[in-house]
């Protein structure tokens, strides 16, 4: 048997065992986080520990290096040396832009204009001319004109609440915003409060109560156009509404809607009708422009120059490259015409065949259509050993697991790109029900039937994704490896 389903199945039978037999199914990264202690180094090295001995059982799945560009069939290096490549649900490349001619060319000639290093931050001589453009042109896309662009999407979120807010200013935020939103609000204020994911009501009463209790100080509502776990969206309109009602000012981060969806590439601003009417707009270039980088974006020319002097990971830190400029704007120039609009629908296309093919199958589908299309797991032991068996049948999708979502209710975050084929997600649907009734079989405690790593069913799976990488490499976009290609 299969040592790890062994220990699985002993896991879940002795599940007060304090020995160290299981630990790649048990814990989490969250237990390194809270360790008391004088030393340092060891709370890193406790960690390190736990995480080799996931990477030892094939269960780690994080960390994986590309072998090539990030297509719609990839190569991916494990932790461990191996070498799996497949169909790939795992790349933020909505448009599927990376090697477009037009960005490379841009790419190429601001090279040769600018040299590769912008020398400087945006608050001092960073800037380059072609950003100032890209700034102009994003506003026309956002008809919200006045554009701070930032060295990353992260330090776009982050830097715009921390910069704007104030210690005694308040912050109501969606529980599930991304990481950088409730970093910048706990750096700016101790005045956070959270409301319930996408529940407009609480947000109401939250606005109600802080205005009543305190009438002096400012208020930002911080949510997301389309939220990166749940593939779901708020009432924009209302949450604007409310926050003027309050003396409240809202920001949505649209990073991984801006492009991809709606009308023109408008996004849910676009699909909502509220593009142009947010008093905040941020987002990131890092998924359907190829490129890193963020924004944030207002209609008010002292917000965009108070940020940046005021929003640090800005004024303190090297503007974007020439290069990134270049490409984000030629993928701009793609998303506004009616090349992006035949990308969009692709995408779109593509978004649906998997979310009806993973339902046909029985799996559990969350949120809306969108490029994320979120597959509830479960269990996080399940989920472990149900993503490396996707793994290592061809399919190659990250593993989101607590603390980046509840306890126990890990899941499967599938990235969408306009190159993905109808038939490539119905592979990918049956490779994950495959991998997930297995991975329920040997990890379940009522359970202690084997079924084996590979049986009939997981090869001919493999097999079948390989046909698309091989039907994908004669076209020239795919890797060389089948699945379970090994170093
Ligand atoms: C909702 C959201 N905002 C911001 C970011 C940060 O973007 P970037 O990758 O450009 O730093 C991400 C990326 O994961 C995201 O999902």
């Amino acid at each position: 048997m299969d040592e790890l389903m062994e220990r699985a199945v002993d896991t879940t039978a002795r599940e007060e065992d304090s020995s160290n037999d299981g630990a790649e199914l048990r814990g989490s990264s969250f237990d390194y986080l809270t360790q008391p202690g004088i030393d340092l180094a060891a709370k890193a090295q406790a960690f390190h520990a736990w995480a080799q001995t996931r990477v030892s059982h094939g269960v780690f799945p994080y960390a994986k290096r590309l072998g090539g560009r990030p297509g719609a069939t990839a190569e991916l290096t494990l932790l461990d040396g191996q070498r799996h490549a497949g169909l790939n649900f795992s790349s933020q490349e909505y448009l599927s832009l990376a090697r477009h001619p037009k960005v490379c060319a841009a790419a190429q000639a601001a090279m040769e204009r600018y040299g590769v290093h912008s020398a400087g931050s945006t608050a001092l001589a960073g800037n380059v001319e072609e950003a100032v453009a890209l700034e102009a042109e994003l506003g026309e896309l956002l008809r919200t004109p006045e554009v701070l662009l930032f060295p990353t999407g992260w330090a776009a979120g982050f830097g715009a609440i921390k910069g704007l807010v104030r210690e005694a200013d308040h912050i109501v935020i969606d529980q599930l915003a991304h990481n950088c939103l409730h970093e910048g609000a706990r750096a700016a204020t101790p005045n956070i409060h959270l409301h319930r994911h996408l529940d407009i009501d609480h947000v109401e009463r939250l606005l109600k109560r802080v205005r009543q209790r305190d009438p002096h100080n400012g208020i930002l509502v911080v949510t997301e156009g389309c939220f990166s776990m749940d593939a779901d969206s708020p009432d924009i309109r209302r949450l604007q509404a409310l926050a003027r009602e309050h003396g409240a000012l809202l920001m949505v981060d649209v990073a991984h809607d801006l492009g991809c969806l709606g009308l023109g590439g408008g996004g849910q601003l676009a699909l909502q009708g509220m593009l142009g009417q947010v008093d905040l707009v941020m987002g990131s270039f890092s998924k359907t422009f190829a490129s890193n980088g963020g924004f944030v974006a207002s209609h008010d020319r002292a917000i965009k120059e108070y940020l940046r002097f005021y929003a640090a990971p800005n004024t303190f830190s090297n503007a974007l490259s020439p290069v990134q400029v270049a490409i984000i704007r030629a993928c701009l120039a793609i998303v506004r015409s009616s090349e992006g609009q035949d990308r969009r629908e692709r995408l779109m296309r593509a978004i649906l065949g998997l979310r009806g093919a993973l339902t046909e199958q029985g799996v559990t589908v969350l949120g809306h259509p969108s490029p994320i299309v979120p597959v509830m797991l479960g269990h996080d032991a399940v989920a472990r050993v149900a993503s490396r068996e996707m793994s290592e049948a061809g399919l190659l999708a990250n593993l989101v697991e607590y603390p980046a979502v509840s306890l126990n209710s890990a899941r499967l975050r599938m990235q969408v790109m306009a190159d993905h084929t109808p038939a490539l997600a119905q592979t990918a649907a049956r490779i994950v029900a495959d991998s997930l009734q297995r991975a329920r079989h040997v990890v379940s405690p009522s359970s202690k039937e084997y079924l084996g790593r590979s049986p009939e069913g997981t090869a001919m799976l493999a097999a079948s994704s390989r046909e698309h990488i091989a039907s994908a490499g004669r076209l020239g976009s795919g890797p060389a490896l089948g699945p379970n290609a090994q170093q």
